[in-house]
């Protein structure tokens, strides 16, 4: 099977899915896979990447990034037979991507989880891994996933949304309460949150987001515990299934930032996370209902806030989560009995269904 691995690309998030790309070239088998790795730089160049996944980790806390100095210009697909010939750098030089099977696209946050690549591959009628158009540019808007989440009955905090240009009113502040987390709509892995308990802090938080999204969402603060689930699609089409759950543990940070995420080793996991067996069966049918919600498809990360009485409540859900060796989706999985190379496995071949 020929893979093309996309990885890169133009978020806040290149360099995190440039370390999910290194952990799953080593995961794909020579045996199995021909795999064509395609980094995506900063600037949205698409280039052809080198297949050793060696600079591909994070090293003295410092992620890679994908240059255009790493290969050739990529143009996809070639086989002149082929639906939709997308010529995206039409120099010479350029390197032939004919015939390939299946496009993971390993890309976290705009341009990738968002619906954007998905589209992309759509008009040239190649399969992929994850969620199709819709369901990405639902679940990459913080908005969009709390109103088609909470339409279907799962519980989610209060929040009010802040469209380019608006400001917090006081009702909603009241409303509201502090402490809050200030978001862009549409980011991942943290970039650009701020928790703010001082109102007299609000612009300079909204601010920060605006700097990714000018679209900001106000959540309040819900006291709990940080659980999350993995979930795939069904084989054969049946229903979605659900991963043991993880709980996220941050020492030193006010909340599970960027830094505690990937760099600083604050943040710890417990799989299983320590829940009474009908609290985390309701996270798991949330998690289940929160896919099939969205319509997503192969995979999703969903992650919920679990207080002291086992209120649960819906945080966020994510279509391409990290793969990098301290991300949460594939270790649930690998405790749930799917180790590493069988989960990207399966993933492959759902697309290919
Ligand atoms: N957005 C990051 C990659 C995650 O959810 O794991
Ligand atoms: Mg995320």
């Amino acid at each position: 099977t020929r893979v093309a691995l996309v990885f890169g690309g133009r978020s806040t998030e290149h360099g995190i899915s440039c370390v999910s790309a290194g952990s799953i070239l080593s995961a794909l088998s020579p045996d199995e896979y021909e795999v064509v790795p395609v980094g995506i730089t900063r600037a949205g160049r698409w280039v052809l990447a080198s297949a050793d996944p060696a600079p591909l980790a994070i090293a003295n806390r410092r992620l890679p990034e994908i240059t255009a100095a790493a290969g050739s210009a990529v143009v996809l697909p070639t086989d002149p037979t082929a639906n939709g010939l997308l010529v995206l750098d039409p120099t010479a030089g350029a390197t032939a991507l004919a015939d390939v099977d299946v496009v993971f696209p390993v890309l976290h946050g705009a341009y990738g989880e968002d619906g954007t690549i998905q589209g992309l591959l759509e008009m040239a009628g190649i399969p992929y891994v994850g969620a199709n158009v819709f369901a990405s540019a639902a679940a990459m808007d913080k908005e969009f996933t709390k109103k088609l989440a909470a339409a279907e009955g799962i519980p989610v905090g209060p929040y009010a949304v802040l469209r380019a240009g608006a400001s917090l009113s006081q009702a909603d502040k009241e409303r509201l309460g502090l402490p809050v987390f200030v978001k862009p709509s549409r980011a991942g892995s943290s970039h650009g949150i701020t928790k703010v308990s001082d109102w007299a802090e609000l612009d300079a938080a909204v601010a920060t987001a605006r700097q990714i999204d000018p679209k900001v969402l106000i959540e309040a603060a819900v006291v709990g515990r940080e659980i999350e689930c993995g979930v795939l699609e069904g084989e054969a089409g049946g229903a979605p299934e659900a991963s043991l759950l993880a709980e996220i543990h941050v020492s030193d940070h006010e909340f599970y930032d960027f830094e505690a995420k990937y760099l600083d080793g604050s943040s710890s996991y417990d799989i299983p996370a320590d829940l009474p067996l009908e609290v985390s069966r309701k996270v798991q049918e949330y998690a289940c209902r929160t896919f099939t919600a969205l319509d997503c498809a192969g995979l999703g990360r969903v992650d919920f806030f679990v207080t002291a009485d086992h209120q649960i409540y819906l945080n966020e859900i994510n279509t391409m989560p990290g793969f990098t060796p301290t991300s949460m989706f594939p270790l649930m999985w690998a405790a749930t009995g799917l180790e590493y190379p069988k989960l990207v496995d399966r993933l492959i071949r759902t697309a290919l269904r």
